[in-house]
């Protein structure tokens, strides 16, 4: 059924600015943040006095510039696809060329701004996007401040996209925001994990919110356990100089995992104002019980993928065969984990958290397994596994978004036999099928000031301190059984005795 006049959608077109991107000519800028702009455009919900100035080293001119998103990144655009639009949004974009280290390229930038404030009358408003490798985060801010562009007058502002990973471990990390934090208000700031722009992930604080009979049963008193799986199918790709140095931990569990858990389990709010929803999602992160280094042991499993075969039939090199790797990497590039929270809500109920490459497919899901019912009623009926099998919630956000129900019914016939079966809500089927990268709202929401999706600093430096025993743990020893999966399998045997030791099992992805 489709029923989307039943949904309004208000929103303005954001104001009037300039989006600066750093790493104008980069992967992110051509397969993520022009499409997000393209389909924003669509949508109308670009300014109406924009402009984009694009900066990196390559030596290009504005019109070669426009001309590689021509080629380069309208090819990523899916969906209905209207000339108009993206010839009036390639227009809208300048090129400078530049070192990040150069201060003359932020005295050139400075000229150019004020230039594409008088052209295009965006307001002296800057929004500064670092799409950059990491390294160059702190430096080009303190090179933005130094060249006089962080500075808000009465009547416009400044604002600063940091990409991640932010930091590559707690001190990394800390040192990062008392750099940026000493230029910058933490309202200037914007930290980007782009999962938290995803439809689903921002529904889950509708569903468990809005609707009056989920929160009442949204507890350990009904609640046995649940399981966040962010798989993916692919390998390291050609981000190995990366990922050899960061592993499946650092990359995925303080910034996206630990953003999903934060939903699941915080508070109601007692407003969406951003810092309402930050401050709740912060409390329940520093409630999460810390990993003694016996924990990691017992807690935690890492994993490396070897060769293996695909579920479509396609073989596929180890990681240590892949480009860039190290024939003996260490690199894990699977992990699994279990974490308890100590609050009233949650206390006993286990959250396992796995993540990994070179997975059966591409899901992400978030199962949330109720408590079985008693059997007394139904001693003598026919059961698989001789109990009534437990209601179970999945809210899946890849690869395609809704929320299902797993309840007990009864299999027609003369006797009482029960029956596991699905209600399902899938979102396409209510609300259409809109092409998004996910960056959207986020670019969105930062023209018009609006942090509540991005990270706090204190959240960030939370979720690296709940990593840091793991990293502390795994330097110390080294693993001995790496590669220790096959591609294509759910990583390593030890990640399933991790559920089983607790008398559980991970739920078998499937795409409804
Ligand atoms: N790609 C993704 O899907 C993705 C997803 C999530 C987060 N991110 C994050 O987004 C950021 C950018 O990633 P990316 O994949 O787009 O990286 P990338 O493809 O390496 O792009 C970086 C850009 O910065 C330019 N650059 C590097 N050093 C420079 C310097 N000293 N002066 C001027 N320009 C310089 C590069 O120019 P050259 O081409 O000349 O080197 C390139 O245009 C990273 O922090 C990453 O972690 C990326």
């Amino acid at each position: 059924m489709s029923d989307t006049d039943t949904h309004v959608d208000t929103a303005l077109p954001a104001p009037s600015c300039v989006m600066v991107i750093f790493g104008a000519a980069g992967d992110l800028t051509k397969r993520k943040l022009f499409p997000a702009l393209y389909y924003l455009s669509v949508a109308n919900r670009l300014p109406e006095r924009f402009a984009v100035l694009g900066v990196s080293r390559e030596a290009l001119s504005s019109e070669q510039y426009r001309e590689l998103m021509n080629t380069e990144s309208r090819v990523h655009l899916d969906g209905d696809y209207s000339a108009e639009v993206w010839d009036r949004l390639v227009q809208c974009c300048h090129y400078l060329q530049g070192d990040f280290r150069d201060p003359e390229a932020y005295e050139a930038l400075a000229k150019k701004l004020s230039e594409l404030d008088d052209q295009c009358q965006t307001g002296g408003n800057y929004l500064f996007y670092m799409a950059t490798p990491p390294a160059f985060f702190g430096d080009i801010a303190e090179q933005i401040v130094n060249a006089g562009l962080a500075h808000e007058d009465e009547g416009h502002w400044r604002r600063l996209v940091i990409e991640k990973p932010f930091g590559h471990d707690l001190q990394s990390a800390r040192a990062l925001n008392r750099k940026l934090l000493d230029m910058f208000n933490e309202r200037q700031l914007y930290r980007i994990d782009h999962y938290l722009g995803k439809e689903t992930v921002q529904n889950f604080l509708a569903f468990r919110f809005a609707n009056g009979v989920i929160e009442p049963i949204w507890n350990r008193r009904y609640i046995d356990h649940v399981q966040i799986t962010v798989a993916e199918p692919l390998g390291v790709e050609n981000r190995a100089s990366y990922y050899e140095g960061a592993g499946a931990l650092r990359d995925m569990i303080p910034n996206h995992l630990l953003a999903v858990l934060a939903m699941i389990a915080m508070e109601p709010p007692i407003s969406f104002d951003a810092d309402e929803i930050r401050d709740e999602q912060a409390r329940v992160l520093r409630a999460i019980q810390p990993l003694t280094p016996e924990d990691v042991l017992t807690h935690t499993v890492r994993g490396q993928y070897t060769s293996g075969v695909m579920a479509d039939g396609m073989q596929v090199p180890a990681y240590r065969q892949e480009a860039g790797v190290a024939a003996d990497s260490q690199t894990e590039t699977f992990v699994a984990m279990s974490l308890m929270i100590d609050s009233w809500r949650w206390a006993g109920v286990p959250f396992y958290l796995r993540t990994g490459k070179r997975m059966p497919g591409r899901f992400t899901e978030i199962v949330v397994q109720y408590k079985h019912a008693p059997n007394t009623a139904f001693k003598h009926s026919i059961m698989k596994n001789k109990h009534v099998e437990p209601n179970v919630m999945v809210l899946r956000i890849q690869p395609s978004e809704g929320i299902s129900l797993g309840i007990n019914a009864k299999v027609p016939g003369q006797v009482m036999q029960l029956s596991p079966v699905e209600m399902n809500f899938s979102y396409d089927d209510y609300f259409g099928d809109e092409p998004s990268t996910g960056y959207e709202t986020l670019i969105y929401d930062c023209m018009k000031g609006d942090p509540t999706l991005f990270k706090r600093a204190d959240i960030i430096e939370t979720a690296w301190q709940l990593v840091e025993p793991i990293l502390d743990v795994w330097t110390a020893l080294p693993p001995r059984d790496f590669p220790n999966y096959a591609a294509g399998q759910w990583g390593p045997s030890a990640a399933d005795e991790l559920l089983q030791r607790d008398g559980r099992a991970w739920r078998i992805c499937t795409d409804a």
